[in-house]
């Protein structure tokens, strides 16, 4: 059976950066508060016209596909993951392929926030293991500073967020010594609202209080995306940061332990971690808890921000660049986030 490796690697983050003290003009909020809590020191923000969700994913896909030293007509399959696509609909697989000018290929499209990469991954990994597919790029992206409420009603959740681009290209290899060597993929729908955003939705409409069934259909269609809906600032994230930190400090170390004990490891053997980057401490939480040294960790979020399915293939690529994964070491892969939803794969670079 064959099994996958990852090719090739890229990212991209937006040339605009934007420190701490600078959304202190939008907002109440101070430098000190945000490292303190975060570990944040500054994100990227897209180009607001010129960027998308799907440009980024191009420039991050492009090198990917270059490192891979294959061309995108090599490319047989699709897999995108974000939560700030460029449109409701269609999703942003098939702009991707349309702007890389690819074959008739598939586009899928994931929908797991900050657990959408591993997602991605691991269903990229599943078409690679049955043959179908020999070459998958998987594409984490978001564009968040578009949809961000930028006044201090929004504050605990719009310093945390950035804009970027992770991409690989996922390859078949005969190569026992290399590659994937298992996912592991986990939800948890009871939480579902504390951190999502509810509009534009087809729910029963959290923004007022009416009696729906009174209204015919016409009515109910203007109300898909309405003046009192941005009027109560129904359009915006929602977080509940405390409930969402207690549970990732537990599930991000319980599925890490899952990916080694499946494979026969422990945590000295991973030579490096890399968590999706929600919040530097949740990062120091699962490295305590697991004994791990800081050269076993791999952080970047001080310098992006969290930027949900984009943060683990940014964070994989910049370690590789910096020199930090060689071939034949244990990498190890982590999410939480919405959903709730988590994940983790173990990997040999
Ligand atoms: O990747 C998706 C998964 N997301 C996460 O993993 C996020 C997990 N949660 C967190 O990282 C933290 O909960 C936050 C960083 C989001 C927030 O930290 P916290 O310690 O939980 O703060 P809090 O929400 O409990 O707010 C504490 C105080 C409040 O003021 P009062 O009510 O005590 O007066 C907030 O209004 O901090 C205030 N606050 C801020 N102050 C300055 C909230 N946001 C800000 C801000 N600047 N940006």
């Amino acid at each position: 059976m064959p099994r996958s490796k990852i090719a090739g690697i890229g990212m991209y983050v937006p040339e605009k950066v934007v420190t701490n003290n600078e959304l202190k003009q939008y907002m109440d909020t101070d430098d000190q508060w945000i490292q303190e809590r975060t570990g944040i020191q500054e994100r990227h923000y897209a180009h607001r016209t010129e960027e998308t969700t799907t440009t980024m994913a191009v420039e991050a896909a492009s090198i990917a596909i270059k490192r891979a030293g294959i061309s995108a007509a090599d490319i047989d399959f699709i897999v995108f993951a974000t939560l700030s696509p460029d449109y409701y609909f269609p999703g942003c697989g098939v702009l991707l392929q349309r702007a890389m000018k690819m074959k008739e290929i598939g586009a899928l499209d994931v929908r797991n926030q900050c657990s959408g990469f591993l997602y991605a991954l691991s269903v990229a990994d599943q078409f690679i293991k049955t043959g179908m597919y020999k070459n998958i790029l998987v594409v984490g992206s978001e564009k968040h500073s578009f949809g961000l409420d930028f006044t201090t009603r929004g504050r605990n959740i719009s310093v945390i967020f950035g804009d970027g681009a992770g991409a690989v290209v996922l390859q078949a290899t005969e190569n026992e010594q290399s590659g994937i060597l298992s996912t592991h993929l986990h939800s948890d729908g009871e939480s579902a609202e504390i951190l999502a955003m509810y509009n534009p939705g087809t729910h029963a409409n959290h923004w007022a209080e009416k009696n729906y069934a009174a209204f015919d259909e016409a009515e109910i269609g203007q109300m898909f995306m309405s003046h009192t809906m941005i009027d109560q600032a129904q359009n915006f994230p929602f977080m509940d940061g405390q409930s969402v930190f207690k549970k990732a400090v537990v599930k991000f170390p319980e599925v890490i332990m899952e990916a080694l004990y499946k494979n026969g490891y422990n945590p000295s053997d991973i030579n490096l971690l890399i968590p999706h980057q929600a919040n530097l401490r949740i990062s120091q939480f699962v490295q305590q808890k697991l004994k791990l040294r800081d050269d076993q960790v791999y952080n970047n979020i001080q310098h992006y921000g969290n930027t949900t399915a984009a943060s683990v293939p940014i964070a994989l690529c910049e370690a590789w660049q910096k020199g930090m994964i060689k071939e034949g070491d244990l990498v190890c892969l982590a999410a939480f986030g919405s959903g709730f939803t988590w994940a983790s794969a173990l990997l040999k670079w």
